[in-house]
């Protein structure tokens, strides 16, 4: 275990990197094998009550064309992707109160009927909400802490609130889901001793997943003026939860991919285990726009698995066939 100052040194020195993702690459290897877990994400609505300042789908933005996936429509993606081999499908979509407790629960139990693992990434809800979700099949949630840092997290997101976000984790991980969070690297004024302090905080809360990436800054949101996060500091940030949480699921995350080129096989040899290919048509991609210069938004579901997994055994890794449960969860 890293003690706060040491992974402070790690981060504010660049001469030991590569040192440093080697030794994630290899506790990665060592826990979680060589096998890369593909999550089939299904963006159902850009449509969200938030404000958040980062993120181009937040409420005040009027030039985004809002979309919304109906339940039959959400049920053949998935059914589509489970026939290309998916085993986990990701739900994901702005805080949109179309969807009630009653509708996701129904999508729920029929995306369950297709015998996959479900994760859900819906954002803020009740521990009631939470509790129908699970007791309708949903097996894992995501819910990034975006900055364990309170005053930045206000300054971040207007009306919401950082001790209801924390809520949501415990009530998340006491119903027994796979509980997911994670992190942006280069909020505007967020130092290293956040990003450390974000690292202990996957570490307390005992994470089964943890996704991190940059911030790429949206042209339509009030952050346009800021730079982008960088790179190569946020795969540190990954390194080193790889290396506190060695048996977690970690994802190279499209975020990363859109800074470097190489992204996601860089990140995947760096500590991450997971990729999270898009399975919707491209119609939607390209409007599901939380940062510009998201990448695959022209592509179409059969064309990001072929390239992504081409990518992953070029590295000498294997596709999973199994659902991936995060094998720290199953060691609790
Ligand atoms: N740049 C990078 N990541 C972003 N997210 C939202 N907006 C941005 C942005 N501009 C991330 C948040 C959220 C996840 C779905 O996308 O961390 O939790
Ligand atoms: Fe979408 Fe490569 S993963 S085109």
């Amino acid at each position: 275990m890293l003690t706060k100052q040491e992974i402070i040194d790690i981060l504010k020195d660049d001469t030991n990197n590569e040192k440093l993702f080697l030794k994630a690459d290899k506790l990665r290897q060592e826990h979680v094998g060589d096998e890369v877990h593909l999550r089939g994400l299904i963006e159902f609505s850009n449509i969200c009550k938030c404000q958040c300042k980062y993120c181009g789908l937040r409420a005040p933005n009027k030039e985004v064309t809002r979309y919304r996936i109906y339940e039959d429509d959400i049920i053949s993606y998935a059914r589509n992707a489970a026939d290309m081999g998916y085993k986990t499908m990701v739900l994901q979509s702005g805080e949109d109160e179309y969807f009630t407790v009653e509708k996701m629960v129904k999508i729920i139990k029929e995306i369950k009927k297709l015998g996959v693992a479900l994760t859900l990434s819906i954002g803020e809800k009740s521990y009631d909400e939470y509790k129908a979700y699970k007791d309708a099949g949903a097996d894992r949630y995501l819910i990034r802490i975006e900055t364990t840092n309170p005053d930045l997290y206000a300054k971040m997101h207007p009306n919401m609130d950082f001790n209801k976000r924390i809520k949501c984790l415990y009530d998340i991980k006491s119903l027994g889901y796979e509980t997911g969070t994670g992190c942006l690297v280069g909020l505007p004024g967020q130092t290293i001793e956040d990003l450390a302090q974000d690292i202990l905080f996957f570490k307390e809360i005992d994470a089964d997943m943890v996704g991190i990436g940059p911030l790429i800054t949206h042209p339509q949101t009030p952050l346009k003026d800021e730079n982008n996060g960088d790179f190569w500091l946020a795969l540190k940030v990954m390194a080193l939860t790889r290396i506190i949480l060695p048996d977690i699921n970690i994802p190279a995350t499209t975020a990363m991919e859109t800074l470097n080129p190489n992204g996601r096989i860089i990140a995947l040899k760096s500590g991450a285990n997971v990729v999270m290919p898009n399975v919707t048509s491209s119609e939607y991609r390209k409007k599901y726009e939380i940062y510009p210069n998201k990448i695959c938004i022209h592509e179409e579901p059969d064309k990001c698995q072929n390239c992504i997994s081409a990518k992953i055994k070029s590295i000498g890794r294997t596709i999973a066939d199994n659902q991936g449960q995060s094998k720290h969860f199953l060691s609790k």
